[in-house]
């Protein structure tokens, strides 16, 4: 293997004097600048999530300390590492923990991070496939796996994922799509709904006629919700669900609130469950991986990707701003 160099292509993000404006650029850093963490990986691909452009925009609440680069996915090869019984030129993923928040982040060819946070690529994954799902569709399992546990069943009836054209989203309505569940897809983008049946939809609704919120429940019809968009939908899918019935909640591009009542919880025994997928422990990290690898893959996973390079990245963050996104973004740091 070549010595790793003293320079790397990074996106980094730098804050104005003002703290009120935040400049992107492509530029190269030295090696020495990244964290002193025990493991150098070589990045190969990277991917966009909504939390990246966060990041980019100053969210403090995510990214507190700038010049930074932003990116909570890398797949690549490992090019140092002093523990965890990976050898140099492994394959191996990094997403969570503190990746791309306050830790340097994989949108640059290289990132420095405690071997803890780093797993083996599973086999039956390319790198790019390993970021096509990301930290989206590892979330969008860790949300299947909630619905399963709480005993929603391919045959129990509807599913509805929110956000459906989004990262988590459209991982959500593929991964429950293959697993032989029912998916009603609900999303603002109708001029998507062949796309959304393509990948495993049974039916398109229009995210606004299930946003009324001023009822304490409405008729019970999901066997499950995966919400990665929070506000009046989730509100309004937890008063929907039927009884015994699982909601997974993960996101708030809509809103942090929640306005329910208990009845859901008291009159028809629904579960709300929370998904974190930075605090999902490492032996459940390894098995999901292997999972979403093996019988959990998404046939269509190509389909839902859209490859770029850096130099694409930033036009493309702000599409995450406005909703506009369909699907994954993998970066090709290649
Ligand atoms: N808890 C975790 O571990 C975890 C992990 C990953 C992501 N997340 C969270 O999950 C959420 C989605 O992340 P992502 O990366 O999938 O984002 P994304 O790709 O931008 O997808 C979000 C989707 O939500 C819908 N949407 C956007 N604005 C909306 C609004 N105002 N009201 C209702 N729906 C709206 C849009 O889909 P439609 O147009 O189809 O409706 C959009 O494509 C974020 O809040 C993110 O922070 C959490």
């Amino acid at each position: 293997m070549t010595a790793s160099p003293t320079e790397f292509k990074a996106l980094v993000i730098t804050e104005s004097t003002d703290k009120l404006t935040y400049s992107r650029e492509i530029t190269r850093r030295e090696l020495d600048s990244l964290p002193e963490h025990d493991t150098l990986v070589r990045v190969s691909h990277s991917s966009l999530n909504y939390k990246d452009a966060l990041s980019a925009t100053g969210n403090k609440g995510v990214t507190r300390k700038f010049p930074h680069t932003p990116g909570i996915d890398a797949v690549g090869t490992i090019e140092e590492c002093a523990g965890g019984g990976f050898a140099l030129g492994d394959s191996v993923i990094v997403t969570s923990y503190d990746l791309g928040m306050n830790t340097s982040g994989g949108l640059a060819e290289y990132i420095r991070v405690p071997h803890e946070w780093v797993v083996h690529k599973p086999h039956m994954l390319t790198p790019l496939e390993s970021m096509a799902l990301g930290t989206a569709g590892f979330t969008a399992g860790l949300c299947l796996q909630k619905l399963i546990h709480n005993g929603v069943l391919a045959d129990s009836g509807e599913v509805l994922v929110t956000g459906a054209t989004g990262g988590v989203g459209c991982l959500a309505v593929a991964l429950l799509a293959h697993l032989g569940f029912t998916v009603v897809a609900a999303t603002g983008k109708l001029e998507h709904a062949d796309w959304l049946k393509q990948i495993g939809a049974a039916t398109v609704v229009q995210r606004d006629t299930l946003s009324d919120n001023s009822k304490p429940m409405y008729p019970a019809r999901w066997a499950g919700v995966i919400d990665s968009v929070g506000g009046t939908l989730l509100s309004h899918a937890i008063k929907s669900t039927r009884p015994g019935g699982c909601v997974a909640a993960c996101g708030l591009v809509q809103g942090s609130e929640l306005n329910t009542t208990v009845f859901p919880f008291i009159l028809r025994g629904v579960s709300l469950c929370g998904v974190d997928s930075s605090s999902t422990n490492m032996p459940a990290r390894r098995a999901l991986w292997e999972m979403l690898a093996a019988s959990w893959k998404p046939a269509c996973l190509a389909d839902v990707t859209k490859v770029i390079k850096l130099e694409q990245v930033s036009a493309q963050l702000d599409h995450f701003l406005n909703g506009s996104v369909r699907g994954r973004i993998v970066v090709d740091l290649t």
